[in-house]
């Protein structure tokens, strides 16, 4: 019999925390490593949600609160939606939890039963699969081209429903790719879902950071067409620059989020009450801030798409949201170095840039780059990152 649970007997630990483990590593052994594997905003935490925290302390707000969060807070969200998308909340329809990732997780323990399938599309940040995994339910993959930017379509989606379909998880600007699905197309699996009672739940983590001026509305098209059967799950992590924080929320039919309730209840009771106060500072204060690093983000992802496709072999579409570059590497693959695991080890070791290689997100040939580090940091990983691509190159082309 084995020591851990069967549950747990096919998940693996997340890809894109090892690499940062391994940069983390070779920099304590004094290695100059810049890393471009970590998914979080360099920025710091803006002044005026710091302020608020300090000031929870001082008041001693620290203790138990409403497992799914304070009234004001939950308040905030509902007005921040409001604004944003023109959808009517009620707190009841909110429940807090310690991050997107632990507001997605609730949401799949309170609707998944083992035997359900859930279809999401690829490549995927591995979590929402891994998450499906862990509650028993099937994970039914629709795969999305490069060729138009790994946009997300219904057709693939809707193809591959079944009378065992739960659940469909859209996660728009996509975890690695920074493709948008296009509000029709959100509309068109919506009404598939709708005429078969299967929930459609969207992963809405970098909603506000999308630099096209397109349409995205998600949860109205949702709201729209199929309310009782929709769940939003946000986060303030990469809005806020506020990771460490952890802070996100799901959003969904009463019913759901006194199930989220129960689970939190259990769980781990409310998200840290200090926390809680920060977050209501950063959903009604100032939003200027995230303009600003929006704007930031844009100039780093024009720069570094163009240093890089200066070399042939990296093809790369330019994402339209989320702080990740998702270039195609498979032109320097060879039998020596198969995978984009063996290329990410093989650059760390020889050129100590950290990357995520694509096979985590399910698109082998393809590697993961955050540009959410500085411009200098772009600057020099980019020259190493070529540098090693010509050196590949060079050493293929002599082996001809
Ligand atoms: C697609 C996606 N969803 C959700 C999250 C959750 O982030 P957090 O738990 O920090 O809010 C992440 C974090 O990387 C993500 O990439």
């Amino acid at each position: 019999m084995s020591v851990i649970a069967d549950r747990l007997s096919a998940i693996s630990e997340s890809p894109t925390l090892k690499v940062g483990q391994n940069a983390d590593r070779m920099r304590r052994a004094g290695i100059d490593v810049i890393d471009l594997g970590a998914g979080e905003p360099d920025f710091n935490t803006p002044g005026h949600v710091k302020a608020a925290a300090v000031a929870a302390i001082e008041g001693n707000f620290t203790r138990y609160t409403a497992a799914a969060g304070v009234l004001e807070l939950r308040e905030a969200v509902c007005a921040q939606y409001r604004g944003a998308y023109g959808i009517e909340l009620t707190t009841g329809e909110v429940a807090m939890a310690a991050g997107g990732k632990q507001a997605l997780f609730n949401a799949a323990l309170a609707l998944y039963n083992p035997g359900d399938e859930v279809i999401t599309h690829a490549p995927y940040w591995p979590t929402i699969v891994e998450q499906i995994k862990m509650t028993g339910a099937t994970p039914v993959i629709a795969r999305t081209g490069a060729d138009d930017g790994f946009a997300v379509h219904a057709g693939p989606i809707v193809e591959r429903i079944t009378p065992r379909t739960k659940a469909i998880i859209i996660n728009s600007p996509g975890n690695p790719t920074g493709a948008l699905i296009a509000e029709d197309e959100l509309g068109r699996i919506a009404d598939a879902a709708a005429a078969r009672g299967i929930w459609v739940i969207v992963d809405l983590c970098y909603e506000q950071l999308i630099y096209d001026t397109v349409g995205h509305n998600l949860p109205k098209v949702l709201f729209d067409r199929m309310r009782d059967r929709t769940i939003l799950c946000g986060s303030a992590s990469k809005t806020y620059a506020m990771t460490g924080w952890r802070c996100g929320w799901t959003i969904g039919p009463r019913e759901v989020i006194a199930a989220c309730n129960t689970i939190l209840s259990h769980a781990t009771s409310n998200i840290a009450s200090i926390t809680q106060k920060a977050a209501i500072a950063a959903l009604t204060g100032p939003q200027h801030g995230v303009a600003e690093m929006l704007a930031e983000y844009r100039v780093r992802r024009d720069s570094v798409h163009e240093w890089l496709t200066a070399n042939p072999a990296i093809r790369c579409v330019k994402p339209r949201g989320a702080f990740y570059l998702f270039p195609d590497l498979s032109e320097l693959l060879s039998p020596a170095m198969p995978t984009t695991g063996a290329l990410a080890d093989a650059l760390l070791e020889q050129s100590h840039v950290a990357l995520t290689p694509g096979e985590a997100f399910d698109a082998p040939g393809y590697v993961r780059i955050s540009y959410a580090t500085s411009m200098e940091n772009l600057r020099e990983a980019s020259t190493r990152l070529l540098t090693f691509a010509d050196r590949i190159r060079a050493g293929a082309a002599a082996a001809r």
